[in-house]
């Protein structure tokens, strides 16, 4: 079928054609923004699953939420190279910056604003770097400091009023979470206790990989109880067959049971593979409806494209070393192994792969579900790497 008309979007944070199954979610933040209004906390969201599954994406739906009821809305994103590290500081300041500037526009400004506006300012020469423009002086003493969290408190502190004369709150968005710098995610964290025990309108919502609330707890204990934490996963079959059908039908093309049958099942439910098979569906069918022989191709299809793009940036980013931990680990069916048993496979002492396991989890491919365990962040990895493995073995 004709490609320009292609409703179905894979890709890294990509809106799909129709958001499936995230209703709870959609509707908890719903509340969140509406307890807000009234003046009235209520716990912030940090959703939390594997790659590929829909974080970024409900993430994304959570801002346009805020935004619609006139929040501030501030976008960060975790990174691991150390100059990404120093560059998330100085989006964090520029993106506040920027968003206070909703607190002055098309109104005189109040007492509130303008102080709001200078520690803005001052907050923004401290992390911000030169360049942007608020046509006030900065206060003095005032989120200067240096110190993040100390400065960040100050902030929203002198931010408070100005957001609750407006009925307004400042939302950040920190995607990617398990990669933000220790010391960044510990200010946030600590801000975002002080501001529900002052009710300073001010909330984190973040989303990241599985190991995401054990690195908040361990940051600060109190974490624990901070957010409402949500596990993304894998769709259920009937939401699963919506992500694909829904999109279809407008467009007038229906799917064969058995057709929408092997995809579902070949997808596992995972958001990703969804939309990769039924964009193959789509420009293998032939006319406006999709046959099993289509959704057969369909996987052959995305497979190829998911072995060419999803899966290879991951293993290309480990070392010779790493991807024996990863061959290793594909030997268990379930992409979840015990990480004596790795060692053993290896023939080495478990000390020994301690420096590849950390060095694979800080790269995000895998991540440790317990103690004493280790799996793959990436649903449907372990299938690839086994396929590595034996490409290796002939090669
Ligand atoms: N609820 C949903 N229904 C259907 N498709 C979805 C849904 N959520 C996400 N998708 C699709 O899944 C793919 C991955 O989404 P997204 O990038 O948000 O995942 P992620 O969890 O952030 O992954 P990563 O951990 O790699 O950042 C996209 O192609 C998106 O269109
Ligand atoms: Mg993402």
């Amino acid at each position: 079928m004709h490609a320009e008309l292609n409703p179905y979007a894979p890709g890294a944070g990509l809106r799909p054609p129709e958001l499936v199954g995230r209703q709870p979610e959609v509707d908890a933040f719903d509340l969140l923004v509406a307890r807000s209004r009234r003046g009235q906390t209520a716990r912030s969201l940090v959703l939390h699953g594997l790659r590929g599954v829909g974080k970024t994406v409900l993430l994304n739906q959570f801002r346009v939420q805020a935004d619609r009821a006139g929040w501030l809305v501030v976008d960060v994103e975790g990174q691991t190279s150390d100059s990404g590290r120093q560059t998330t500081r100085r989006r964090l300041a520029r993106e506040i910056a920027l968003a206070a500037r909703r607190l002055s526009r098309g109104r005189a400004m109040s007492a509130a604003v303008l102080e709001a506006l200078a520690t803005v300012k001052s907050f923004g020469m401290q992390f911000g770097g030169l360049g942007f423009s608020i046509e006030l002086e900065a206060a003095v003493g005032r989120a200067d400091t240096g110190v993040i969290e100390i400065d960040l408190e100050e902030l929203v502190e002198d931010l408070a009023p100005a957001l609750r004369e407006q009925q307004r709150v400042i939302a950040l968005f920190i995607d990617e979470l398990q990669d933000l710098e220790p010391e960044l995610l510990g200010a946030l964290l600590s801000v975002q206790h002080r501001a529900g025990q002052r009710g300073w309108p001010f909330v984190v919502v973040g989303a990241g990989l599985p190991s995401v609330p054990g690195t908040l707890t361990a940051a600060k204990s109190y974490a624990e109880r901070l957010f409402d934490y949500r596990e993304i996963g894998s769709l259920p079959s009937g939401a699963a067959g919506d992500a694909l059908v829904v999109p279809a039908r407008r467009a007038g093309v229906t799917f064969d049971a058995s057709a929408l049958d092997v995809l579902v099942d070949a997808s596992g439910g995972y958001p990703y593979f969804l939309q990769t098979y039924g964009a193959a569906a789509w420009d293998l069918a032939e006319d406006r409806r999709i046959t099993e022989a289509d959704a057969i191709g369909a996987i052959d299809r995305g497979n190829a494209e998911l072995d060419s793009g999803f899966f290879p940036g991951r293993w290309a980013s480990a070392t010779p070393a790493e991807r024996q931990y990863l061959v290793a680990m594909s030997e268990d069916p379930d992409g979840e192994s015990s990480t004596g048993a790795v060692a053993t496979r290896l023939g080495v002492a478990a000390n020994a792969t301690s420096q590849a396991r950390h060095a694979l989890i800080s790269k995000g491919i895998v991540f440790a579900p317990q103690r004493g365990r280790i799996a793959f962040t990436v649903p449907h990895m372990r299938a690839f790497v086994r396929r590595q493995a034996d490409l290796d073995l002939v090669d």
